[in-house]
């Protein structure tokens, strides 16, 4: 037996009992002839002590180990001298005195060592040495809560009647919006698989067969750019369940997520219950953003009406042009420095603004960029429109809507970083519905699916399908939380002739929606019942309640931030062997 008790569940009550333990030397001293070793596993760490009298091998054997060697000890539990306890160890009131002590595995000098969790240790060493990296207290942490994450979804689903379904990792492309990773065929020249972005039409398709409410744990894939919030290949909670209104999907999804936050990261507030909900239309205008960080306030107001006979060129112009003038109120910043007002320039500028006017309502006089430019009877208008008061400072753009509500959206991000205005406790839930149903694409001249082509636009716009595309709604709602995009869902379009009508605007011939989504074109014709669904993103998630600033952190072997995996050192080239096999050239 390699052991009888892990390190980590050693207390004063095991006083006496001969133990044996295995692990890993977390640290090891030697002091007065006696070593010190302490020794680790992933259920903690105890002190194991050396007696060079009583045990000279065991001693001995203690006094060559080194950091990470795997050690097996067998000893007495004893109980530190009271001036020794370690209140800072679980395991501080006792220590093992080591009897016998063998070497299972001694280990090469670290790169880094996993004992100093407060050394910081460059991202690329880490990765490449991830299996050592995961030995980090940090690490386990994570790993263990991503597990609690996951196992509480599984239960609190089954207990409502779902069942989790495993979809094909071999399958044909489905469109979320990203680019394809392919699979060639061996024993078809020339043909791919595509990876799933996503099981989007493979759970819709279990819909069709009967299964009501499905889930699974999903691995999703996509080739696109990577970001601290994006990974080539992640992990959804992905959901689908039928004869389902909007409602129903995020009432259950709300509940769980409620359940689910004191469960497992029980120092988590939810910031409001129920959620709050805003319209896309809503969250932009008043946040600049569709997902909005609801943790704090700074909310953009429009004051294009207060300036309707300005002087001012630059409000003049914007509002020829069919503008408008937005803007928010920083309470207190009355004391930013030019300096730290130029930086908010700066910013504006790099989020696509043309210039900031910044009015600086400071005891002594309005300063600031616009000063000279706004009259009194504005500023009247605009304190009582932003509710801004003495010592405050208002920041104002005019440009076209979509451009001014993004720069000042980007400056509410800017200024909450820089001013701590979030708690970062708080778990700021809210479902942002009303999406549009299309995109233009101005590149390529034609309209996208804004959510995925499968998505129910709102009955009552069916009518605009050949007047007003950019105006209709879809039946699609986001998760948000503190900023990040959480969840996506939609009810999806079940009948057919619906579905003839969003691939046609999407410029999807017959024939092409035939080739592409020929299988779930005729499964719809065999009985498909109204269904919908929602897919949440677990590595985002576990990352807000790890405190973590990437979901690299949370991902047990992650892609790095150019989509390499540096431990394995992949993509690597193959041997010729297998590209012939595959029938595939590589072109210079
Ligand atoms: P969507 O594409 O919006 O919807 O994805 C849903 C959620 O998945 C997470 N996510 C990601 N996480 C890490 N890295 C990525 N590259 C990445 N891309 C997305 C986000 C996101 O909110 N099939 C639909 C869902 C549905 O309609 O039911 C879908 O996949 O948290």
């Amino acid at each position: 037996m390699y052991k009888t008790h892990t390190c980590g569940e050693l207390r004063p009550e095991h006083e006496n009992q001969i133990v044996t333990l295995a692990g890993w030397v977390h640290h090891y001293r030697l002091l007065g002839g006696i070593a010190f070793i302490v020794l680790r596993d992933r259920f903690g760490l105890v002190q194991v002590v050396s007696d060079p009298q009583r045990y000279p091998q065991a001693a001995q054997e203690m006094e060559n180990v080194r950091a990470e060697w795997v050690i097996q000890v067998k000893g007495r539990v004893r109980l530190r001298p009271p001036d020794q306890v370690n209140p800072r160890m679980a395991t501080g009131a006792v220590e093992v005195e080591a009897h016998e002590v063998k070497v299972l595995n001694p280990a090469k000098p670290l790169p880094f060592l996993v004992s100093r969790e407060d050394e910081t240790v460059d991202e690329a060493v880490r990765l490449k040495y991830r299996y050592l990296d995961l030995r980090r207290q940090r690490m386990q942490r994570n790993l263990e809560l991503r597990h609690r994450v996951i196992k509480f979804m599984r239960d609190y689903l089954d207990a409502r009647g779902f069942l989790e379904i495993e979809t094909p990792i071999l399958f044909k492309a489905t469109p979320e919006g990203a680019r394809d990773y392919l699979v060639p065929s061996r024993l078809y020249p020339g043909q791919f698989y595509a990876l799933p972005q996503s099981p989007q039409q493979l759970k819709q398709l279990l819909m069709v067969a009967g299964v009501e409410r499905y889930f699974q744990i999903a691995r999703c894939f996509r080739d696109e750019d990577q970001r601290g919030d994006r990974q080539p290949e992640f992990t959804q909670l992905d959901i689908e369940m039928a004869f389902v209104e909007r409602d129903d999907v995020l009432h259950l999804v709300e509940d769980l997520f409620t359940a689910l936050i004191p469960a497992v990261a029980p120092h988590k507030r939810l910031l409001a219950s129920p959620w709050p909900r805003l319209t896309y239309a809503e969250a932009i205008e008043r946040y600049g953003s569709d997902k909005p960080d609801l943790r704090f306030g700074l909310e953009l107001w429009e004051a294009t009406d207060l300036f309707a006979q300005s002087t001012f060129r630059v409000f003049q112009d914007a509002i020829q042009q069919g503008g408008v003038i937005k803007g928010i109120c920083v309470p207190g910043a009355a004391t930013f420095t030019r300096k730290e007002l130029d930086q908010l320039t700066e910013e504006a500028q790099r989020l696509g603004a043309r210039g900031l006017v910044s009015l600086v309502l400071a005891p002594d006089g309005t300063k600031g960029s616009g000063a000279k430019f706004v009259q009194e009877s504005e500023l009247q208008a605009l304190r009582a429109r932003s509710g801004a008061q003495q010592g405050d400072l208002l920041l104002l753009v005019a440009d076209q809507r979509p451009i001014a509500n993004k720069v000042l959206g980007g400056l509410r991000l800017f200024l909450r970083d820089r001013l701590k205005l979030a708690d970062p406790q708080v778990m700021a839930f809210a479902w942002i519905t009303d999406f549009p149903m299309f995109e233009w694409n101005e590149e390529e001249q034609k309209w996208d699916a804004a959510h995925h082509p499968f998505t129910m636009p709102r009955l009552e716009d069916l009518e605009k399908f050949e007047t007003d595309p950019a105006s209709i709604l879809s039946e699609a709602y986001d998760m948000v939380c503190n900023g990040y995009e959480l969840a996506s869902g939609s009810i999806r379009i079940h009948r057919r002739e619906i579905q003839s009508k969003v691939f046609s605007l999407l410029g999807i011939d017959e024939e092409t929606a035939r080739r592409k989504f020929g299988h779930m074109l005729e499964a719809f014709e065999y009985g498909a019942p109204p269904h919908g669904g929602i897919a949440p993103g677990i590595d985002r998630l576990v990352m807000l309640l790890a405190d973590e600033p990437s979901i690299r952190e949370v991902i047990a072997f992650p892609k790095n931030s150019a989509a390499r995996d540096v431990m394995a050192d992949a993509p690597s080239p193959v041997e010729p062997r297998q590209l012939q096999e595959l029938h595939i050239r590589i072109v210079e």
